[in-house]
């Protein structure tokens, strides 16, 4: 029962870690990694010793929790996570996410490889996620809901929450970056989209496409988290360009927005630690 497993997982974050207990977690996309390379008093925990964590199986997304202090604010890193066209059955995301609210995180950001549908915004630019639209056909939620954990039909308001984007983009003036906004069309892949479906993807309202972001939104708004997150571009989305698409060519587009990311987040977190201050 993977109710048991998030209370294990929680428990064993808990006994490890070396600072206070995080409010902020960052789910670390393909080839962003590095953003949990350089916090203070780390402490690396691997997805393979959290009981119903998930098993990652893509290059560039090594299966770990760290937890350390980024600018001295306590911080927790997902460096890897599930994606839908792994498998049918998303039980250790939930798990993994659920496992953040177990633990007493307040806010899930989240950072995916994307493709611009937006010709003005190149590869290497940030998007912080205004909104979505879940073209995957599966969402976590569809099979038995535990009530203890959230609602059987979750509200969807605010699924990117506002105050947050805000709070990123006052992040980005201070680090001279221009962030872009906009909404993130997930697609459940493995394949990329085809040139169709990119300009379906436009007309429905898309900036950026990928295919993770959303299932993690979902699990986390559905037990209670706020979430916030940047789309980092990898490519041009299919048939805007000559590009032909691949693995490789997204991990080495991400490393194009990699000082920018950086910068972002390390204005991000002590503004969120200040705006998010608990009033005693
Ligand atoms: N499409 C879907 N997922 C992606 C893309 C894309 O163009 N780039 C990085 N992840």
């Amino acid at each position: 029962m993977h109710q048991y497993n998030i209370l294990d997982s929680c428990e064993i974050i808990l006994s490890r870690i070396k600072v206070p207990v995080p409010r902020l977690a960052i789910m670390l996309g393909s080839g962003l990694g590095y953003i949990a390379e350089n916090l203070d008093k780390a402490v690396t925990i691997p997805y393979s010793s959290l009981p119903g964590f998930p098993n990652t199986t893509v290059v560039g997304h090594e299966g770990a929790v760290v937890v350390g202090l980024f600018n001295n604010v306590p911080i927790l890193c997902l460096k890897g996570r599930q994606h839908a066209y792994e498998t049918d059955d998303l039980t250790p995301l939930k798990t993994m996410i659920r496992t953040l609210k177990a633990v007493g995180i307040e806010t899930l950001m989240t950072t995916s490889a994307s493709g611009s549908l937006n010709a003005d915004m190149p590869t290497g630019s940030i998007m912080a996620i205004s909104d979505h639209i879940n073209m995957m056909g599966i969402n976590p939620l569809i099979g038995e809901n535990y009530d203890e954990i959230g609602p059987r039909f979750p509200s969807m308001h605010n699924a990117w929450d506002m105050e947050h984007t805000k709070t990123m983009q006052k992040s980005a003036k201070k680090a001279k970056i221009k962030l872009f906004e906009g909404v993130y069309v997930a697609f459940r892949g493995p394949c990329f989209e085809t040139k169709a479906e990119i300009k379906m993807a436009k007309i429905i309202g898309g900036d950026a496409v990928g295919m993770s972001a959303v299932p993690e939104c979902i699990v986390a708004k559905h037990c209670g988290l706020k979430v916030t997150g940047c789309a980092v571009i990898s490519n041009m989305a299919e048939g805007m360009n000559t590009e032909i698409l691949s693995h490789e060519q997204t991990l080495a587009g991400a490393r194009l927005a990699k000082s920018n990311l950086k910068k972002l987040v390390e204005n991000f977190v002590p503004n969120f630690a200040v705006e998010n201050k608990k009033v005693a």
